[in-house]
């Protein structure tokens, strides 16, 4: 607290030097060894505005996601205060026009603290990808990611930044290793899912990490730089992402920091992981070893599309079969039972992040049944272009027109359903 005044990002700001010299009457001037490099202007006298800006940017950014954590932003920025004094650091909070206005707050405490800033995401959901947005605006020498909630313990960081420092490609904190307990503030389901997710991923990347799923790391910005275009931006799991394409960089050489703390609870508000998030979970581990050459959404998407053959054979076989329905009407009735289950599957699974809710649930259905109706006359147009031109034979001209309607739902719900 004391050393809001002793911050110096901010200079710029405010227009004018800061002083380094804290209301507790420590120096911070150590940590920002040439005052003229912080953000500070010099002018000529005869310009009216700064024609040479030196700017150091800070040793270390800190990434926090936010998704409606409005009560958790002020004492987590505190917290890293604590935990970081004599380092210089930024909070990047990344928020996604969160309705409880954890965004306003977070560009109120960033009008008081110069080392705060917020990118104010809008109209855009996930996780992964306001991780990403977050150290990508990055300018210093370091980036980490840090829940809001206060379920990462901060005050490993610097442990962290020393590891890293040391030459470790990335430092994951880690919830499992050593000391670090999983107990608190972890359901049993969410443990077991947990173990089961650092065995399958311990298979795909090869190493031995305990905590693969942690959503708490620090690692050099130019490794971020190296990986970022091929990182995914679905999901909740983007150190897993990033350690797998990492270490093919690395030629399977990634050494990576593991430092042990215990997981806390909850400060304020709820969870937004969700047992679906597992799904994308899988779809990443897909989606990684086809190289990224399949997108996750697209391949719980194409699953979701077969759940919706069995449903339609399934609807099928009950209006004709059992009810006694004309073929037409039963087959009518199928296709629409398939287009909603698929739908609705869709809607919490492979766009978790994107859910249509209220209104926009329904207008979505009728984007998504007009889709549809659009992608079954691709299918039926290809497959028969092949079958009649002799090109394939009649499995092979089916299956084709099947990819084909799944390629083109695929593409044209993102644009016009899950925008
Ligand atoms: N910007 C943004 N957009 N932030 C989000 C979104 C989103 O769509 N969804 C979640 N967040 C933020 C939350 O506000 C929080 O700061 C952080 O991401 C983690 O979300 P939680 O809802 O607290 O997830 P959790 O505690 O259940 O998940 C924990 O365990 C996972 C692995 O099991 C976290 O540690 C995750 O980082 C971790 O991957
Ligand atoms: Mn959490």
């Amino acid at each position: 607290m004391a050393r809001e005044i002793g911050w110096g990002h901010g200079g710029v700001k405010r227009g004018g030097p800061k002083n380094f010299a804290s209301s507790d009457g420590a120096c911070y001037a150590g940590s920002r060894p040439a005052l003229q490099n912080n953000k500070m202007i010099s002018m000529t006298a005869s310009a009216e505005r700064p024609e040479t800006q030196t700017w150091t940017p800070p040793k270390l950014s800190v990434v926090v996601p936010t998704f409606n954590e409005r009560d958790n932003i002020a004492p987590l920025v505190e917290k890293l205060e604590a935990a970081l004094a004599g380092i210089d650091f930024e909070v990047i909070v990344v928020d996604d026009n969160s309705p409880d206005g954890t965004a306003e707050l977070a560009k109120d405490l960033a009008r008081q603290k110069g080392h705060v800033r917020c990118i104010h995401r809008v109209g855009r959901r996930g996780l992964s990808s306001a991780c990403i947005e977050g150290m990508a605006s990055s300018s210093a020498e370091y980036v980490a990611v840090i829940d809001a909630d206060h379920q990462h313990d901060e005050t490993i960081l610097p442990e962290m930044l020393r590891r890293v420092e040391a030459g470790a490609d990335i430092a994951v904190g880690s919830r499992y290793n050593g000391e670090g307990s999983s107990t608190e503030g972890f359901s049993k389901s969410r443990q077991a899912g947990s173990t089961l997710a650092t065995k399958l991923s311990g298979i795909l990347t090869g190493k031995t990490l305990s905590d693969p799923m942690s959503g708490f790391f620090l690692m050099p910005r130019a490794l971020f730089n190296e990986v970022a275009p091929g990182l995914s931006r679905e999901g909740f799991k983007i150190l897993l992402d990033i350690i797998v394409s990492a270490n093919r960089r690395r030629g399977g050489k990634l050494v990576i920091a593991e430092v042990p703390y215990s997981f806390r609870r909850r400060f304020a508000g709820e969870s937004k992981m969700s047992a679906l998030v597992v799904a994308q979970f899988l779809g990443l581990i897909v989606s990684q070893i086809s190289r990224g050459i399949l997108p996750t959404s697209f391949l719980l998407f194409s699953l979701v599309g077969a759940s919706g053959v069995v449903v339609h054979l399934g609807v099928l076989t009950l209006a004709f079969e059992v009810l006694g329905f004309n073929f037409a009407n039963s087959q009518l009735l199928a296709t629409l039972v398939a287009m909603t289950t698929n739908y609705i599957l869709n809607n919490e699974l492979t766009y978790a992040d994107k859910k249509l809710r209220g209104r926009r649930f329904w207008t979505g259905l009728l984007s998504f049944y007009i889709v549809c109706s659009f992608g079954t006359l691709a299918n039926v147009s290809v497959a028969s272009v092949l079958y009649e031109t002799n090109a394939a034979n009649f499995l092979i001209a089916g299956i084709a027109g099947a990819v084909m309607s799944v390629v083109f739902n695929y593409a044209v719900t993102r644009m016009f359903t899950w925008r």
